[in-house]
């Protein structure tokens, strides 16, 4: 096995930096937040942070509506705060990547002040601008957010087209101005010493040339109408089969790939960065060395509950069309997704659901990456008052309820949270102070916080109580570090169709460890071959040291991991 790299073994831990830790006591996250939290991330054991957007923004889609690339949003600090930040991170051994949105800017970003000012602008074309149609826009293409895609611009009598937001205006990324002022952002962070980049909804870059309509003449109403009546799997499936048809124009369009590997020469201009992708699509690995280092397993968490048979079908899918040398990477939560303990859980073992649920992040073959309030168990807020909403996917959501499905009120919000990412982003626990001791008592948070704050669901309290979930995830990530072969090893199924406990081995050249992930709220058993002179290392449930036999059985939702004891070799 060649050497692996530290972002192919790195814990990887995203900061919402909104609502991870305030500093100056304004009720929003912020860089002094940050620092003061530097001791917590390596306390955790997290090797590297990914940051969610902290340019300037008018704050439309919460920071990824960007107004200048190469500074830092006032309400977050100063560029020297960020220096201190990462110096703060490196001096630790941790990293930090920030996130690089290229397909669209703010609208209120100087260069579309300038580009919308005239059609005869020098930057006109740094943006998607066309004239309309007789009956309205150029096409029929929507935005994914809602809407048409094309803005009519008053001024300057032509529409802009965005995937999203109107506010996020799609830059031309055929302009070669464009691709150069964006790859010189790149270099300016990579100078500063930043270790990579998170590439925002890197699928969306590139549109259809000549803007074909789509011509389903389904639009995103009927589309709503139908994913609410759906009554089944497949038939949510069937509505999201014809919402592909409806946006398949509009990304992953083959020159995209010529453009990640013009990024990844960029990168590669700095060593050791890397590329994380938006984007589940084993196409922007390129062969394997040439366009993006990794790219997310989102099809990992379209799911409502984690079961064996999943996660084989899912590691099957898609580890078999890797291109050599490609490195996996696994997530079950982020800033657009519901919390996992709520995504996953059955009601009644949440807990320890979450627990294996980690486990298979840390153990699974790729790079995992975490998101911020994972590890104390923070759930979904549902109880977000409209007035409260800051994501408009809640508000348009909200109308939609009330206005298209004709829902009642109470209903109505609780779809707008399901749909909208409010609940997901709520201030980080860190005590049972008021407002969580995310920021003072008087002050209100940008977002409320969630209720469970003062019922254990914090870090404080959590760090004190040895058996809490925030402890077992440092405990976790301190035990992956330890055993090369879960970081570095090759990953093999073994007991194929137990349908409650999934079971594998991680290999390397040295050490082999085994892996038992009872799913289930049973006792249950696992086959696991001859594997007489492995024994356990962890287990949630029983004293470690025990030989591993043909036969495990596992207590409910037991976590069991084995090494072979004659390369019991650690890193601890
Ligand atoms: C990505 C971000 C999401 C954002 C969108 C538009 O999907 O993760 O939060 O709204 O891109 O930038
Ligand atoms: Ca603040």
């Amino acid at each position: 096995m060649s050497k692996t790299t530290w972002w192919q073994k790195a814990v990887f831990y995203q900061i919402y930096p909104r609502s991870f830790a305030d500093g100056n006591g304004d009720g929003i996250g912020d860089l002094d937040g940050m620092i003061a939290k530097l001791d917590y991330l390596k306390w955790l054991g997290v090797d590297a942070v990914w940051l969610s957007p902290h340019f300037p923004s008018p704050q439309v889609d919460c920071g990824y509506d960007i107004s200048d690339y190469l500074s830092v949003a006032p309400e977050y600090g100063t560029m020297e705060k960020f220096q201190l930040f990462l110096d703060g991170l490196h001096l630790r051994g941790m990293r930090l990547i920030l996130d690089l949105v290229l397909n669209h800017t703010s609208d209120q970003h100087p260069w579309f002040v300038e580009s919308r000012s005239s059609r005869n602008h020098p930057k006109r074309d740094w943006y998607v601008w066309l004239p309309g149609k007789a009956d309205g826009p150029p096409n029929d293409w929507f935005s994914t957010f809602g809407g048409s895609a094309w803005t009519f611009d008053v001024v300057s009598g032509e529409y802009y087209y965005h995937y999203f937001f109107k506010e996020q205006p799609d830059l031309n990324w055929h302009n070669p101005e464009v691709k150069a002022a964006m790859l010189d952002v790149v270099r300016y962070w990579c100078k500063l010493g930043v270790d990579g980049f998170r590439l925002d909804a890197v699928g969306t870059i590139y549109e259809t040339p000549g803007y074909p309509n789509q011509g389903t003449g389904v639009t995103l109403n009927d589309n709503y109408r139908e994913y609410r009546q759906a009554t089944n799997k497949k038939e949510t499936d069937a509505v999201t089969e014809k919402w592909k048809r409806m946006f398949r124009y509009q990304h992953d369009l083959p020159g995209i790939h010529d453009l990640m590997r013009e990024l990844r020469t960029v990168i590669d201009e700095f060593p050791d960065k890397v590329l994380v992708g938006e984007t589940d699509q084993l196409s922007f690995y390129g062969n394997g060395r040439d366009e993006l280092h990794l790219n997310f397993n989102f099809p990992l968490m379209h799911t409502q509950r984690i079961t064996p048979q999943w996660v084989r079908e899912n590691q099957e899918g898609r580890l078999a069309n890797l291109p050599p040398g490609a490195w996996p990477c696994n997530t079950l939560g982020n800033h657009d997704v519901g919390r996992m303990r709520s995504e996953f859980g059955d009601g009644e073992n949440d807990e320890r659901i979450g627990r294996v649920n980690l486990a298979l992040i840390l153990t699974l073959w790729g790079t995992p990456f975490l998101y911020n309030g994972e590890e104390i168990g923070m759930t979904n807020h549902l109880g977000i008052r409209p007035e409260q909403f800051r994501d408009p996917l809640s508000r348009n959501a909200l109308d939609l309820e009330l206005n298209l499905i004709g829902s009642k009120q109470e209903e109505a919000q609780k779809f707008a949270l399901l749909t909208g990412r409010d609940k997901t982003r709520t201030p980080m626990q860190w005590s049972a102070d008021p407002n969580a001791g995310f920021c003072p008592a008087e002050i209100e948070p940008w977002l409320p916080v969630q209720d469970n704050f003062s019922h254990g669901v914090n870090v404080h309290d959590q760090m004190n109580d040895p058996h809490s979930l925030l402890n077992f995830y440092q405990k976790m990530i301190t035990l992956r570090k330890g055993f090369p072969a879960l970081q570095e090893g090759v990953f093999e199924v073994i007991d194929q169709d137990n349908p409650y406990v999934f079971t594998f081995l991680r290999k390397t050249d040295t050490q082999t460890c085994l892996v038992a992930l009872n799913m289930c709220a049973e006792t249950k058993v696992t086959k696991v071959g001859d594997r007489s002179n492995f024994r356990s290392v962890f287990s949630t449930h029983h004293p470690i040291g025990k030989r591993i036999f043909q036969s495990v059985e596992l207590l409910p939702f037991e976590i069991l991991i084995g090494v072979h004891f004659e390369q019991q070799t650690t890193n601890l």
